[in-house]
């Protein structure tokens, strides 16, 4: 079979390349090789935001954004969503295979018994003030265990490494629910080996007096979907800072505290924090169809909307907005609902969002279940970032291991000033 080339004619030279083709991808440095003249520089291809560069090859995570199909490990979404819990599918991304009985059951314990924060932690908690976003208090402690543990930096030691994406795993939980607690003024609850993940988490964020915190098993279930849900998406904005960050052979600790700064903003992990402020700003189904004229005018985005690779409907939002109705049947139907689907009965009707393939990702409805669940608006990019941790780990694994590995360094194209002399302070117009 003759390899699959891609021609080009270079019309200043009048010569012709052959760009090799593997995975619909040529590689850019067979860009260089284009030339005017000997010593010249190559050409470079320029593509602000990555929309069509390929940063690795990998093999954890699937997604076609026009059919809405997203796999890990080759698993769909939605079996996984059914069938799995939470340290079952962060196995499943760190290892490539479901685990047997006797696996799941280690990685449980392992997990289960790293849950513990170091004391001084609570230290560098109360430093922050009463109304420190908890986004901002996960990145800085998460970003300071990597001062407890020295051994981190031997990355390419791969028991070392096992044993920081157990911890990283495991302790993300505590150091969210410690960063809610101290915004709340109420005592750490600390973890409690006999629950679930989620359900410990629940106990940690929640607990009051009780000598025994019982999650309801109902919302205990749908935050492991959720989290489920949340647990990788190939090469998103977090996960690049990830593997940047780590492409410089940095400690897992720091890298997660880059990714977890990545997560914070608007676009990105912050935006179901959005989605319900938007909600209650517009407050009333009569003034959805206002709302969509601003947004349409470009005044403002419609949080929870659009996707760089979902151009049809985000699959894991799907199975949000069906668990919604389970979750409200515990805890009462939260009013914004009804904000929420009549802004998604207009859109998906309206040319605007329609012509430009806009649809509800994963933000739009999972706000909506966590407030119900009782959780504060500003905690919904820490629900986030719990989860995304494993994906984080595998991806950052995947990058130290691959023969191919290079620290993350991108060209520019540059238009600043030419060459020019320093002048003299008193000698400046
Ligand atoms: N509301 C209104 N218009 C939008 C929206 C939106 N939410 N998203 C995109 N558009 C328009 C945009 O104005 C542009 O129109 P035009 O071609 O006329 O200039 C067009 O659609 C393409 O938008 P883009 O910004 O070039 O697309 P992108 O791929 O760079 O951005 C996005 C993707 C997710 C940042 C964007 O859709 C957005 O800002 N959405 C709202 C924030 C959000 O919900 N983020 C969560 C993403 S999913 C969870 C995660 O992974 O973090």
């Amino acid at each position: 079979m003759p390899r699959e080339t891609l021609t080009i004619t270079d019309n200043r030279t009048g010569r012709t390349y052959d760009l090799p083709i593997d995975h619909g991808t040529i590689r850019a440095t067979d860009l260089d090789q284009i030339r005017l003249a000997d010593g010249d520089a190559g050409i470079t291809s320029y593509d602000p935001g990555f929309k069509n560069t390929a940063a690795c090859d990998s093999r954890i995570t699937f997604l076609d954004g026009d059919r809405g199909i997203l796999l890990y490990r080759g698993y769909p979404i939605e079996q996984l969503a059914e069938h799995s819990t939470y340290l079952e599918t962060a196995y499943l991304l760190l290892d490539a295979q479901l685990p047997t009985t006797e696996q799941l059951d280690a990685w449980t314990y392992n997990i289960t018994h790293h849950t513990i924060l170091h004391e001084n932690i609570k230290k560098f908690m109360e430093g922050f003030r009463h109304d420190a976003h908890p986004m901002g208090m996960l990145l800085s402690t998460v970003g300071a265990l990597s001062s407890f543990y020295p051994r981190a930096r031997d990355i390419f030691d791969s028991a070392s490494r096992r044993r920081q994406i157990a911890r990283l795993i495991a302790k993300m939980p505590t150091l969210a629910a410690f960063s809610y607690r101290h915004s709340v003024g109420l005592p750490y609850a600390y973890p409690d080996n006999r629950l679930s993940y989620t359900g410990n988490f629940l106990n940690m964020m929640f607990r009051m007096t009780e000598l025994e915190y019982k999650p309801n098993p109902v919302l205990e279930r749908a935050l492991e979907v959720l989290f489920i849900l949340h647990a990788d998406h190939e090469q998103n904005c977090s996960t690049s800072a990830m593997r940047g960050v780590g492409s410089s052979l940095v400690d897992p600790y720091a890298a997660v505290a880059a990714a977890v700064a990545a997560l914070y903003g608007p676009l990105h992990g912050g935006a179901n924090e959005q989605v319900l402020h938007m909600l209650q700003e517009i407050g009333d189904v009569r003034r959805v169809p206002d709302f969509i004229k601003r947004v349409k005018g470009g005044e403002i985005r419609l949080m929870g909307f659009g996707h760089r690779i979902y151009k049809s409907y985000d699959p894991r939002a799907k199975i949000i907005k069906r668990m919604a109705d389970q979750v409200f049947a515990v805890t009462g139907r939260n009013p914004l609902l009804d904000i929420a689907l009549e802004l998604e009965r207009i859109a998906l009707e309206d040319d605007y969002f329609v012509g430009r393939k806009l649809y509800p990702n994963v933000d739009f409805y999972s706000g909506l279940i966590y407030q119900a669940m009782g959780f504060p608006l500003r905690m919904f990019p820490v629900l986030f970032a719990i989860p995304r941790t494993v994906g984080w780990l595998a991806q950052w694994e995947e990058m130290l291991l691959d023969p191919e590995r290079k620290i993350a360094r991108p060209r520019q194209i540059y238009h600043g000033s030419p060459r020019r002399d320093y002048v003299p302070l008193l000698e400046r117009s």
